[in-house]
């Protein structure tokens, strides 16, 4: 399990709160079989587990009592699982003062839940599932968790560009969410004391969550713009464009030399300080967004945006990319981060 946040409160009330993301729950290993699981065999239960068993709902506890002592976390509550909300009770040790570990029973039956079967019955899930826990307190988390936002229905209906393609490139960007809060719940128990430039955790976690955080947003702006007709551009931006490059043929003619020089991405971004329009480049999800510029379109050049639809004619795709640009979504980023239409 990659995806969750839990926040046990020793205030006046003690108070539980746990939240999963059941989407992110991974399979490690099997025991008793025949033989040990695949690869495969484990992508495959975690795929029958998000398509038919938990169905990516999300999954919460929150106690209403719990009593702590130096030994033992006794907690009652309520746990909501597949919508259906009913108590449960469980204890967990206490060591050390930082350490809980122990286990809780689940019983999917109560949960209306039908235990399932996967690998053609090999595989079976016994009703009561014994759910281990062993987490080390950290201080007062930081971050929340972060959601994928939904695949939204028009980028199933692209020219050119494949549902394959799309939901390829989209479980990409599921990946790099749980990434990013794997990395913030690394970050928050990492040793700051060892930090060092030449090799340390902390700048692994921090360089990665540079990558991770980028890479959303830059896939976030990059699906929600296209399902669109293209076209030429429409409305404020058009005035921005005419305007810093004199027609959406000029436009489009920079943004498409600078994707081709590009290694990662290239952006349309209004830059705050040059008070203009500017198409940037970027090699990596990282490298290089400009401070204090915002961007309205967001053009992935990595090969796999493009390799399963056109092999390695990446301007034949960013031709396809133009061809779905959905301008009203781009006018809507320049209402909503209130770039100034005139200088
Ligand atoms: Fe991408």
């Amino acid at each position: 399990m990659i995806g969750w946040s839990a926040t046990l409160d020793v205030g006046d009330e003690v108070s539980l709160v746990l939240d999963v993301d059941s989407s992110s729950l991974r399979v490690r290993e099997g025991t008793g079989g025949m033989q040990p699981l695949t690869g495969d065999d484990k992508a495959n239960i975690e795929q029958t587990i998000n398509d038919e068993v938990l169905l990516r709902t999300p999954i919460r506890f929150h106690s209403t009592s719990v009593d702590l002592d130096d030994r033992r976390l006794s907690v009652e509550g309520e746990l909501t699982l597949m919508g259906q909300t009913h108590p449960l009770a469980f204890e967990l040790a206490v060591e050390g003062g930082t350490r809980l570990w122990g286990s809780v029973v689940v019983k999917q039956s109560e949960w209306g839940m039908t235990p399932y079967t996967a690998l053609f019955g090999a595989l079976t899930v016994t009703d009561e599932v014994e759910v281990g826990i062993d987490v080390t307190l950290g201080a007062a988390e930081e971050y929340e968790l972060r959601r994928p936002q939904e695949l939204k229905p028009a980028l199933l209906e692209l020219e050119g560009i494949s549902r394959s393609a799309v939901f390829a490139h989209y479980n990409l960007y599921e990946g790099y969410v749980a990434k990013r809060n794997e990395i913030v719940e690394k970050l928050a128990a990492v040793d700051r004391g060892g930090a060092n430039q030449v090799s340390s955790a902390l700048r692994a976690l921090k360089v990665e969550l540079a990558f991770a955080i980028s890479a959303i947003r830059n896939h976030e702006l990059y699906f929600e713009q296209l399902g669109g007709e293209g076209r030429n551009p429409a409305g404020a931006v058009r005035r921005l464009i005419e305007r810093d490059f004199g027609s959406a043929d000029a436009w489009r003619a920079d943004l498409k030399a600078t994707g081709m020089t590009g290694r990662g991405w290239a952006w349309t971004a209004y830059d705050w300080d040059e008070g203009r329009l500017f198409n940037y480049v970027g090699d990596a999800e990282s490298t290089f967004p400009i401070w204090n510029a915002t961007p309205l379109v967001a053009l992935d050049v990595y090969e796999h945006a493009y390799v399963l639809d056109f092999g390695t004619d990446r301007e034949a795709y960013i031709d396809a990319f133009f061809a779905n640009l959905d301008w009203s979504v781009v006018n809507d980023r320049v209402w909503t981060d209130r770039i100034p239409l005139t200088r």
